[in-house]
């Protein structure tokens, strides 16, 4: 099953790169392909992917029942299957307890608290590209709703029950009909504190019918139990989803090793589980370019990083970093048991494993402290992400992001360099 991690936790290498390819045409929504072809880019408005197996027009007339309660109930399957980042804490404290504040482990959650945008004034309205339709976002007993208005009439309302996205760029959500996922039209975009259209949905028309395919959850999830086999689906066995991108994901399924400590407390060296330590640089990367990997083919000059083409391997891959040294990892630079984002110091500390400051030449002297610590500033540009149009209040945005080709970009460094 293409959508669960395997026995060992690493997907074998070809299938990882079908999964991949499989992965990537979902979300761009593109249809699907037998001979998938390189990836253009395509402005987000033309790429609805409304499945055929919803009529659209059952929206307008609510026909989605909303549902009260999730259960959130294992089944014995998946019981057997993983044991949850909690139990892996027990044995592994410090890793536990650094995990948890990443943005993986938080980028899916059953949503309980407050979501990030807001529920009342102002802020709580979306208008959308017809001049007769807008959402509002409320709050009614502790559990929070999108409701399309049209011509003044609320025309569909859907619960905020899961969100993907830890909101660094943004979160969307989903809701569910039954057993099934679907994403909702309306997104939290962080950089305007603001609600905007969900990327792949039609602007001028309301819709909830979405599929949250197994898609999203394969790269935001650790485990969940499908209801088919079908590569699109959007339906699961229950409710459980072990959220976030947690330590099972990376590690493999728990059981075997978690049941081997328990019964064998002296046994010091570690048995059943997958330690990406001891495995080559290539298939570390690989672990990671499960879902940071991205865009297939050769990357063309305009072809540039994007949330959803997640290329940092490719990219990485250009840099002479990589291919003139033995071969960099993602963990060379990252460790996934800590929050470091932001945290220049220490991410220069990781170049400096291998370069000076001097290396940057005559500019350096004046401004040694700033060039120590500001390495990725410099050498690591974010860029617009092209894949990624989020149509709001003020014109179209495109999120930034950090660019893994490493490498002098001579204007803006130097531009930088003098200021
Ligand atoms: C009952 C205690 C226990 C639990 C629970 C446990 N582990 Fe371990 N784990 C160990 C012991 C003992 C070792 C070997 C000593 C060491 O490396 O810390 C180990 C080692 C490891 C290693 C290093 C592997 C190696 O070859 O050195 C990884 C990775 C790991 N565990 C991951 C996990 C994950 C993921 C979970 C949750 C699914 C988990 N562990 C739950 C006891 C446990
Ligand atoms: C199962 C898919 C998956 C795997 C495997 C994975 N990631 Fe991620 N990664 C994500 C997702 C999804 C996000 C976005 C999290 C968010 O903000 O919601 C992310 C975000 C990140 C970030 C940005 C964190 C931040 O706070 O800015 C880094 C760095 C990262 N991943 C590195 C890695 C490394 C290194 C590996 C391999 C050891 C890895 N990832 C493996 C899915 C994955
Ligand atoms: C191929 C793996 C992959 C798939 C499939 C995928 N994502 Fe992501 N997503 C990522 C990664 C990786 C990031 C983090 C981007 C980064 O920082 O490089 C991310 C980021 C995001 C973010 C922004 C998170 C934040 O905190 O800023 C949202 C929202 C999101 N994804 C939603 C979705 C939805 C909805 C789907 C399904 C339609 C989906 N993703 C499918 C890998 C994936
Ligand atoms: C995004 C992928 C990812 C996630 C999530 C993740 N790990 Fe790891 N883990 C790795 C990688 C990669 C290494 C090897 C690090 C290296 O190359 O130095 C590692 C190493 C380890 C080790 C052995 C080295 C050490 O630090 O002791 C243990 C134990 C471990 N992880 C436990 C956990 C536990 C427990 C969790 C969840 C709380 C977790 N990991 C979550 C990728 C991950
Ligand atoms: C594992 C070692 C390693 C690490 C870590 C590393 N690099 Fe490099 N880097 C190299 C090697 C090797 C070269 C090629 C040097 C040469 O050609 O003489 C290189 C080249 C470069 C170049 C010149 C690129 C060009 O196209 O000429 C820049 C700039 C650079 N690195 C910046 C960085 C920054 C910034 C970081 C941290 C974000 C970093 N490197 C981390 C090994 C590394
Ligand atoms: C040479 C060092 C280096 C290597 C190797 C490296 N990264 Fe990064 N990465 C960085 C730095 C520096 C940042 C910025 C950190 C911060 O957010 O403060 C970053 C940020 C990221 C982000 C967040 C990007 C954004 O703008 O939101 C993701 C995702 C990520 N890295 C994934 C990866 C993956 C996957 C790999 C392996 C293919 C990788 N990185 C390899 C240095 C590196
Ligand atoms: C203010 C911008 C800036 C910062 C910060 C900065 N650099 Fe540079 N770096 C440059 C410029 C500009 C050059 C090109 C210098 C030249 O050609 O004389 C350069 C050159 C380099 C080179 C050599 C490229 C070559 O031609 O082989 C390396 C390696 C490098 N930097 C690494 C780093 C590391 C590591 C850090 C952090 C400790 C860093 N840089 C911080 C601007 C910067």
């Amino acid at each position: 099953m293409p959508s669960q991690p395997n026995e060992n936790g690493l997907l074998p290498k070809f299938a990882a790169v079908g999964v991949l390819i499989v992965l990537v045409l979902l979300v761009l929504n593109l249809k699907r392909s037998h001979t998938p072809g390189p990836i253009v880019p395509t402005p987000a408005v033309e790429r609805t992917g409304l499945p055929d197996r919803i009529p659209i027009a059952q929206v307008g007339a609510v026909s989605f029942p909303i549902v009260e309660k999730a259960i959130v109930e294992a089944t014995d399957d998946e019981k057997n299957q993983w044991v949850g980042a909690a139990v892996c804490g027990e044995c592994h404290k410090e890793n536990y307890e650094g995990a948890i504040h990443t943005s993986h482990f938080k980028t899916t959650f059953a949503i309980t608290n407050t979501p990030p945008g807001h529920f009342d004034g102002k802020g709580s309205f979306m208008r959308s590209g017809n001049p007769r339709l807008h959402y509002e976002m409320s709050e009614e007993g502790g559990r929070y709703f999108q409701t399309a208005v049209e011509s003044g009439k609320p025309i569909h309302k859907a619960s905020f029950d899961v969100a993907i996205g830890s909101g660094k760029l943004g979160q969307t959500y989903a809701t569910w009909v039954k057993d099934a996922l679907f994403e909702l039209p309306v997104t939290y975009f962080t950089p305007i504190d603001s609600w905007v259209n969900s990327p792949g949905y039609p602007p001028k028309s309301a819709h909830f019918e979405r599929p949250l395919n197994n898609g999203c959850l394969d790269c935001h999830a650790t485990g969940f139990v499908p209801a088919s086999d079908h590569e699109m689906n959007n339906r699961y066995k229950s409710r459980h989803i072990i959220m976030g991108v947690t330590c099972e994901r990376c590690h493999g399924k728990g059981r075997k090793h978690v049941d081997f400590h328990r019964a064998n407390p002296g046994v010091t060296e570690a048995k059943h589980i997958v330690d990406p330590r001891k495995i080559t640089v290539a298939e570390r990367n690989a672990l990671c370019s499960q879902c940071h990997g991205g865009a297939t083919g050769k990357m063309g000059p305009n072809q540039k990083p994007g949330v959803h083409s997640n290329n940092q391997l490719q990219r990485l891959k250009k840099s002479a970093c990589f291919s003139k040294s033995e071969g960099v990892s993602c963990t060379d630079c990252h460790n996934p048991h800590s929050f470091e984002r932001g945290n220049k110091k220490l991410f220069a500390q990781r170049c400096q494993e291998c370069h000076q400051v001097d290396d940057c030449g005559d500019l350096v002297p004046a401004k040694r402290a700033y060039f120590a610590e500001n390495c990725h500033t410099c050498h690591m540009e974010p860029q617009p992400m092209q894949d990624i149009k989020m149509f709001t209040t003020q014109g179209v945005v495109l999120p930034e992001i950090l660019d893994h080709y490493i490498r002098v970009i001579p204007e803006k460094s130097i531009k930088t360099a003098k200021k």
